[in-house]
């Protein structure tokens, strides 16, 4: 079979269930676990057959190489194999499927490009094992601290023991990190509405929203349900809960494209009977704006600490991510907007992360954003167009052509 755009669709959708999926009844795939290793093994097939030499570097991401004329710093296309819980198909596998169409086409044409070409099918990008997200593209970037490795999952288990059946360590981590690269490019669904209201197949991006996350801790008192009057409690539960309520009140009030998000909260000890005495959540704010950005962080765990004191409870807080932006390279932008041919320009910011951000502090990056249906990311039902990805395929192959005349 060709390289084709529906080629790269077909495979995200093998690989959206079990053995590829942790659970059997949505796609949960999470770094470092059977399905996470069941998968890199489809992977690295499909790059055999595209004509790649594969590897799996020590912070487990698999590599794909396609040896150029030329055998100076390689064009790195990538992007994540790892998913959110109950996640689609499509985020971050896409990006990995149209680097191996790319260089499957390559290969059919009898084709090299002057410099190497590096697929990478990134590890942790989500951050939905460990807190912490973007681990094993920061390993690349070579920006990676070693405190940041220190981390557990929800089980206990550290990411030293997680690395283990991968016959790698901590210790060696680092050894990922890449030399000079020449390039950076990442194909993405958009993960939003706006290519699908102008209706449109691709865009190019100009660049990506600062992040910061955190891992708080609320602890109350716990106590019996049916004998604690309403006024000697200290219930975490209702203590996080105006928290939730105040970080979504503020960046509302914003009124820009701030965005605050609390995606996780788990209450203890979980029983009907029990006041909460502990809870646990995240917060995650963004914006293209670190100054906006910030100003809204401060001002909701202002506010969290606030509440914390009122409600008689103590509050931990701690930022486990703080992603810079990341402005697309100028000079990309316009080699991959002059690959777009027939196809209208369009360009737009990324308010999702995604590995380019981490990737940037190594090489200049590029990102091209697929339409998909209705905007739904992060969702099973996340859908993209076989025909759109044909478009994002012929676009990329343009890019490296593109590239190519420039060395
Ligand atoms: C990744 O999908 C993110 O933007 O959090
Ligand atoms: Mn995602
Ligand atoms: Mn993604």
């Amino acid at each position: 079979m060709v390289a084709s755009g529906a080629r790269a669709v077909a495979r995200c959708d093998e690989l959206g269930v079990a053995p590829y999926s942790d659970a059997p009844d949505m796609l949960f795939r999470a770094y470092l676990t059977p399905a996470f290793a069941a998968t890199q093994r489809a992977i690295a097939g499909w790059m055999q057959q595209a004509g790649m030499e594969t590897r799996i570097d020590e912070a487990a991401n698999l590599i794909g190489r396609y040896a150029g004329t030329g055998d100076g710093p390689p064009l790195i296309i990538g992007s994540h194999i790892d998913s959110v819980r109950d996640g689609g198909n499509y985020d971050g596998p896409l990006g990995v499927m149209l680097g191996i169409e790319c260089v499957a086409a390559l290969h059919a044409a009898g084709k090299r490009a002057p410099f190497p070409i590096e697929v990478y099918a990134f590890g942790d990008e989500e951050g939905s094992r460990f807190p912490a997200s973007m681990l094993t593209s920061r390993a690349v970037a070579g920006t990676l601290d070693p405190a940041d490795l220190e981390v557990g999952d929800r089980t206990g288990q550290s990411l030293d023991e997680a690395l283990a059946p991968f016959e790698l360590s901590t210790l060696t981590y680092a050894k990922a990190a890449h030399g000079p690269a020449l390039a950076y490019l990442e194909a993405h669904i958009e993960q939003g509405p706006v290519l699908e209201s102008e209706g449109l197949a691709v865009g190019v991006v100009t660049g990506i929203a600062s992040q910061l996350r955190y891992e708080l801790t609320v602890t109350g008192r716990a106590g019996h349900a049916g004998t604690t009057t309403m006024s000697l409690r200290s219930d975490a539960l209702t203590a996080a809960a105006e928290m939730v309520l105040a970080a979504e009140r503020i960046a509302r009030d914003a009124a820009s494209d701030v965005v605050a998000t609390v995606g996780r909260l788990i209450a203890g000890p979980g029983a009907p009977n029990v006041i909460p005495g502990r809870v646990g959540f995240t917060l995650d704010v963004r914006s293209l704006d670190p100054t906006r950005r910030n100003a809204a962080a401060e001002a909701i765990l202002a506010e969290f600490e606030a509440v914390a004191a009122r409600r008689g409870t103590a509050l931990a807080t701690e930022q486990v991510n703080d992603f810079a932006a990341s402005p697309c390279d100028p000079e990309l932008i316009g080699l991959l907007s002059a690959a777009f041919g027939d196809q209208p320009q369009f360009s737009l910011p990324s308010g999702a992360g995604h590995d380019a951000m981490t990737m940037a502090a190594l090489c200049p990056t590029a990102m091209l954003f697929i339409r998909c249906k209705g905007g739904v990311s992060h969702n099973p039902a996340e859908h993209v167009d076989p025909a759109d990805v044909e478009i994002a395929l012929q676009v990329m192959l343009g890019f490296i052509y593109a590239l190519g005349d420039t060395q």
